[in-house]
């Protein structure tokens, strides 16, 4: 099998050895990669799923289909791209009746992504306002912030980018617009924001940036319809990993893991269960795991992540509605 090797511009994947520990790709299964970029996990997984595994892999982002076949030979294992939202490919896959043994996901932006300056996602270099993942989708960032009314975009900036800041830079935005780059952005966010924020510890623009790429891109409501349908594919011995960088995708993957990893759903004031419910996951690791100081001091993007991961129960559909027999 050929090696791949990394150039200076490619993803480095994150916590690639803890995804790989949890979600324990064996030889001869189906994986499904639902947010390939640069083929980081895609080739490890690969790699334990060898010539008789099947390897299905999605991105929205046509880099990371020229990515694909760049590499696709070099994988060792059957491999076939999809680009699309991954909400809309896993439910493709659904109606071919795809089983897979393992969906893993690795949520937000790339490197390839941020690196490639002209498409907008970073505050650090001076590109036309994009920020979409998909050149084909509708949003940009230049429409929203020029367009959208003062009080949306600075409810974008607090829920999506927890910004405390959020009415002083919308309103700052909407004096200054039209805004044509994000240079002009950066700086009304500057601006905008007291000097001690201005000059703190992070970049006064990061969270507004990361608060206008989740909504030109959906990136929340892609997750939440994903969440379902990829959980639905697996069958009984299946497994689910899930990077995040935030605590808005944690939360997601957080409260959909746990609530299938939960037996008994009787009211708590009720003596013994009546409901019969039974849990239809196990949680790989109860608490999220995060990467190791050494991760950390090497790959700074990694300072954030949490990973978590379920394994799919065989559970008659009866007990997953509640309605199997009280127990008493
Ligand atoms: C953090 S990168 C993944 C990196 C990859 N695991 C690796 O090791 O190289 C996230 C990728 O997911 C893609 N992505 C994010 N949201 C998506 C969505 N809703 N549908 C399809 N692709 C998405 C992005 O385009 C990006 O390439």
């Amino acid at each position: 099998m050929a090696t791949l090797t990394y150039m200076p511009s490619d993803h480095v994947p994150v916590m690639a050895q803890e995804l790989i520990a949890l979600a324990d790709p064996q030889p001869g299964e189906v994986a499904v990669d639902m947010t390939f970029g640069g083929g980081g996990h895609a080739r490890l997984v690969a790699e334990r799923l060898g010539p008789t595994g099947t390897l299905v892999c999605i991105d929205r982002d046509p880099t990371a289909a020229e990515r694909f076949m760049r590499i696709d030979d070099q994988l060792g294992c059957h491999a076939r791209f999809i680009r699309a939202d991954f909400a809309d490919a896993l439910a493709t896959l659904a109606n071919e009746g795809l089983r897979p043994d393992l969906v893993y996901m690795d949520f937000g932006v790339s490197s390839m992504q941020i690196d490639a300056w002209e498409r907008g996602f970073s505050y650090s270099y001076d590109a036309p306002l994009d920020m979409r993942m998909d050149p084909d989708a509708p949003l940009t960032a230049g429409e929203l912030v020029n367009e959208w009314p003062e009080q949306r975009i600075a409810q974008i900036l607090r829920s999506y980018g927890e910004e405390r800041h959020s009415r002083a830079i919308a309103r700052e935005i909407v004096a200054r617009r039209p805004f044509a780059t994000t240079a002009e952005l950066v700086e009304a966010i500057r601006d905008a924001v007291p000097p001690a924020y201005r000059f703190g510890r992070g970049h006064p623009a990061k969270k507004s940036f990361q608060a206008l790429r989740i909504a030109v891109n959906s990136e929340l409501e892609s997750i939440d319809a994903a969440l379902p349908l990829a959980w639905g594919l697996l069958p009984a011995g299946g497994r689910l990993a899930a990077i995040s960088f935030h605590s808005l995708e944690d939360r997601r993957v957080k409260r959909f893991l746990g609530a299938r990893a939960q037996g008994c759903i009787c009211p708590p004031e009720l003596p013994v269960c009546r409901c019969g419910h039974e849990p239809e996951a196990k949680l790989i690791s109860r608490r999220a795991v995060a990467p190791t100081d050494a991760e950390m001091e090497r790959n700074p993007r990694s300072r954030s992540a949490h990973l978590r991961a379920a394994l799919k129960l065989d559970v008659p559909p009866a007990a997953q509605e509640g309605q199997g027999p009280a127990r008493t």
